[in-house]
């Protein structure tokens, strides 16, 4: 059985910058604020009606497929992870295919919806298909635009100031050299949480869960509920269009103590599949959700500071594009160097949690 490695990797970021400062002028908040709770100092934000989440994965996928001396038609399947898609159907992998000019049709793209773990996950899936044979050059991107569903009151601040927008990719091909290739992979999910952070609409669920878990803190009227027939419910309702209440919801402390934990526990568990443990670790390259949780995982698996790459102060939490953005800058920035024992490791919406070891 093959091995799968990573020929090449880019990324891509709009040219918007977007500070703390920039944020005041719109909701009560304050750069201190941010940067204390959060690390983050700027984000990029795409420009409305040019780009788009697909945009920017192209211009990520043309510099991965650059960078591994392939053309666009040589790849065999896309594997595209985010939460933030162009439509809600069809799926981002097909926008990009089409995008990429890939006019042959013994191609498959699948989208990937697990947040922030998105591109986590989208590793491990593509790993799997190489392992199998199924395919053998996979384009796997993580690629979001947030700034397009935040709510920039005040109302929504805990959430706004800490998303931006952004893409990285890689394409995987099949090795038989273990020692440049994944070793080891984990992905995990407790749906107990889904609420906590979450992104609803638009949806099929009409408060359906809300009710039946009798989740609070979401201040949305679905007494409105059937369509014209009386039947189902329309994915918005006109509470929602009236009252602007559409938004991402997040319960930050419950996030925070979580991803602590889970990190560092998930880390540890692929580092074990691959026969490994912390003391080989090179590099660990995490989830950017916030540098406060990354500071707090390298204080408890003693991480020193070369050890975790953070870039989360330049972009802000780019959910599925972060792991691949940062990978991208770090091996551009020689922190990620032939041989380096590299573990990607990702938390999120779900929750869903994730890691892969590998040897660059
Ligand atoms: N600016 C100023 N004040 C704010 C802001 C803001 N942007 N956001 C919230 N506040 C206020 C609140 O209104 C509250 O005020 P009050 O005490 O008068 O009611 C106060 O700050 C504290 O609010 P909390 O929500 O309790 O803030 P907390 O200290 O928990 O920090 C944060 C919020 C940074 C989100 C924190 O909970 C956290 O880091 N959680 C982890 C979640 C995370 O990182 N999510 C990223 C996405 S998830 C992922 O990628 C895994």
């Amino acid at each position: 059985m093959p091995y799968s490695t990573i020929t090449g990797i880019g990324h891509y970021v709009p040219k918007n910058v977007v500070t703390n400062q920039d944020l005041t002028t719109v909701m009560e908040t304050s750069d201190e604020w941010i940067r204390e709770r959060t690390g983050i100092e700027e984000r990029r934000y795409i420009t409305a009606g040019e780009e788009t989440t697909t945009t920017l994965a192209l211009e990520a996928s043309r510099k991965a497929i650059a960078d591994a001396g392939i053309e666009a038609n040589d790849i065999d399947f896309i594997v595209f992870a985010t939460l933030s898609p162009d439509y809600y159907f069809p799926g981002a992998g097909v926008l990009l295919q089409r995008e990429l000019g890939i006019a042959k049709t013994e191609i498959a793209a699948l989208d990937i919806r697990a947040q922030c773990s998105g591109f986590v996950y989208g590793l491990t899936t593509a790993d799997q298909y190489i392992k199998s044979g199924m395919y053998k050059k996979i384009l796997v991107v993580g690629a979001e635009v947030h700034s397009v569903g935040l709510d920039f009151s005040t109302r929504g601040r805990n959430v706004s100031v800490i998303f931006g927008d952004g893409a990285g990719a890689v394409i995987l091909e099949a090795t038989e050299d273990k020692d440049k290739a994944i070793l080891a992979t984990s992905m995990h999910s407790d749906g107990t949480y889904a609420e906590k952070l979450s992104y609803m609409y638009p949806g099929s669920h009409g408060g359906y869960f809300l009710e039946k878990y009798a989740i609070e803190g979401f201040d949305v009227d679905y007494s409105v509920k059937t369509n014209d027939l009386g039947y189902g419910h329309y994915f918005f309702n006109q509470d929602m269009i009236d009252n602007h209440r559409i938004f991402p919801h997040m319960e930050g402390q419950a996030v925070f103590k979580m991803a602590v934990r889970k990190f560092p526990e998930v880390i540890m568990e692929s580092l074990a599949k691959a026969g490994l443990g912390v003391e080989d670790l090179d590099m660990l390259i995490p989830h950017q959700a916030n540098l406060r949780i990354n500071q707090f995982v390298a204080k408890t698996m003693r991480l020193g500071p070369d050890q975790v790459y953070n870039n989360i102060m330049r972009y802000g939490n780019t959910t599925a594009a972060s792991i691949p953005i940062a990978l991208s800058e770090a091996r551009d920035e020689g922190k990620v160097k032939k041989g380096d024992t590299v573990v990607l490791a990702a938390f999120g919406a779900g929750f869903t949690w994730g890691s892969v070891v590998l040897k660059w």
